[in-house]
């Protein structure tokens, strides 16, 4: 037997569901499931309701944190196209600021260009600004960060290629950090058939030869993130189920077995889950 001592994880990409949702996770509840899982920092998203996109719901969510989360945190403030300056005062209270360029769970979409454009050239840090977006909005944000000199960072890559446009953007001197999700490593869309609508999230499953091809490009991502976006079961089994999976407890497990199986080494890993985030 191997005895492994390890740096805490840090998960760069989670929604635990405090406030307006607790009954699919609340913060006590998620931050023990972040240290089950060997997860010793989460970054929390702000697409709760109400959304974390002014000083009220910030603050508010800052003093549910301090009174129950067991392990390290850091909030994202969320943009929902209206609230500009407000957002931008708050920027040194927030872990950076996250903007939902396509559809997804929660109600924050934004994609009006004059915002982005005037939010590109604002955001102060000294956190980056995050998207979630689809392949065309990626391309659009690395544009814009290219143009503005903005801190940007690509949420879970929906697609390998987007690993290269965003190496292409960084050989242009874009400053660009991004995340990859374990279920876009470890699963691919012929498990849908098996898993329904447990195998449904933002953004989807990919083909096994999209799946390796992440593997093969692994040395352009910064971090692996494990997006825990957990649902009721009920939820789940409604015939339009939300989108999102719970993965808290189970990055480590998954990339120690990839580990163990050669396909990454222990100080890639590690760089992945602690060092990159
Ligand atoms: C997330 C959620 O449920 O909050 N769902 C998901 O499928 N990843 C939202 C998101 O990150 O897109
Ligand atoms: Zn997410």
């Amino acid at each position: 037997m191997t005895m492994l001592i390890l740096p805490g994880l840090v998960d760069a990409h989670v929604h635990l569901r405090e406030p307006g949702a607790p009954h699919k996770e609340d913060i006590l509840s998620g931050t023990r499931a972040a240290l089950a899982g060997g997860v010793v920092g989460i970054l929390d998203m702000p697409n709760n309701t109400p959304p974390t996109v002014t000083a009220d719901a910030l603050f508010d969510k800052q003093r549910r944190f301090q009174r129950q989360a067991v392990s390290d945190y850091g909030l994202f403030l969320g943009f929902d196209g209206e609230h500009l300056d407000p957002v931008l005062r708050l920027a040194a209270d927030a872990v950076g600021l996250k903007l939902y360029l396509d559809e997804t769970f929660g109600d924050l979409t934004t994609r009006e260009p004059e915002a982005l454009a005037r939010l590109f050239e604002a955001w102060p840090g000294p956190g980056p600004v995050a998207i979630h977006g689809e392949s065309p909005s990626i391309a659009m944000a690395l544009a814009l960060a290219r143009r503005y000199g903005q801190r940007l960072h690509v949420c879970h890559v929906p697609h390998p290629d987007d690993l290269l446009a965003i190496d292409a953007a960084r050989q242009a001197g874009a400053e660009v950090t991004c995340e990859v999700t374990p279920h876009h490593l470890f699963l691919d869309s012929t498990a849908l058939e098996r898993l329904g609508p447990y195998g449904q999230m933002k953004p989807p499953l990919v083909s096994p030869d999209d799946v390796a091809r992440f593997w093969e490009r692994l040395d352009l991502v910064d971090a692996v993130a494990s997006d825990h976006a957990p649902h009721s079961r009920a939820e789940k089994e409604w015939a339009q189920p939300p989108p999102g999976v719970p993965g808290l407890e189970t990055t480590l497990p998954l990339l120690l077995g990839a580990v163990d199986e050669g396909r990454l080494s222990l100080e890639r890993m590690q760089s992945l889950t602690h060092h990159g985030p």
